[in-house]
């Protein structure tokens, strides 16, 4: 994997199922209070990279798309740790991020995976692992991450060195 600079990284997948063990790869490393941001187009690849997340974390329920929910809330059975998983789509500006209880959901005992977090960016914290995923081919796609603040650059310094694990 090539290295960008510090709090950057580029990643090519070619399947689904290599999406899917990249999402797990970061979801075994999540700690309660990450912010995980999933942008990209209908189609890239979010919920299925979320659903990866999901089985790296440990959760006990399969991530699916909370497109119409807005929110899913994971468990898992080690800790009763919450893992949420939200889905922008339909929210329209940062105004809309009070109809889902931001504030109360930023302040949960878990991790959280956003997709169309560009939907609410202004009301997202800082500091956040930002994930671009873009479509290349039919079933390439290209992950640009970038984190910003302490917490979200250790994350991904470990998602870097776990690859070679
Ligand atoms: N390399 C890849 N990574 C992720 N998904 C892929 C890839 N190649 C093909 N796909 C397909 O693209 C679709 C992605 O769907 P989904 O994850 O729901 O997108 P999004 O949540 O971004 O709208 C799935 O049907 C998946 O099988
Ligand atoms: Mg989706």
């Amino acid at each position: 994997m090539p290295i960008l600079k510090e709090g950057q990284l580029e990643v090519i997948s070619y399947s689904a199922e290599q999406t899917q063990r990249l999402g797990a790869r970061l979801g075994t490393l999540l700690q309660p209070g990450d912010l995980v941001c999933l942008s990209g187009d209908l189609g890239a690849g979010k919920t299925v990279f979320a659903a990866g997340i999901g089985k790296g974390w440990g959760a006990s329920t399969l991530l699916t798309s909370p497109t119409f929910s807005l929110i899913h809330v994971h468990e898992r059975e080690a800790d009763q740790q919450k893992l949420y998983h939200l889905d922008c789509y339909r929210l329209e500006g940062p105004a809309d991020a009070d109809n889902i209880g931001l504030d109360d959901v930023l302040i949960g005992n878990g991790p959280l995976v956003f997709e169309w977090p560009e939907r609410i960016k202004a009301a997202l914290p800082a500091e956040r692992l930002w994930i671009d995923l873009r479509v290349l081919e039919t079933t390439r796609r290209l992950f640009n991450f970038q984190a910003a603040g302490p917490r979200a650059l250790a994350l991904l310094e470990a998602f870097r060195g776990s690859a070679n694990g």
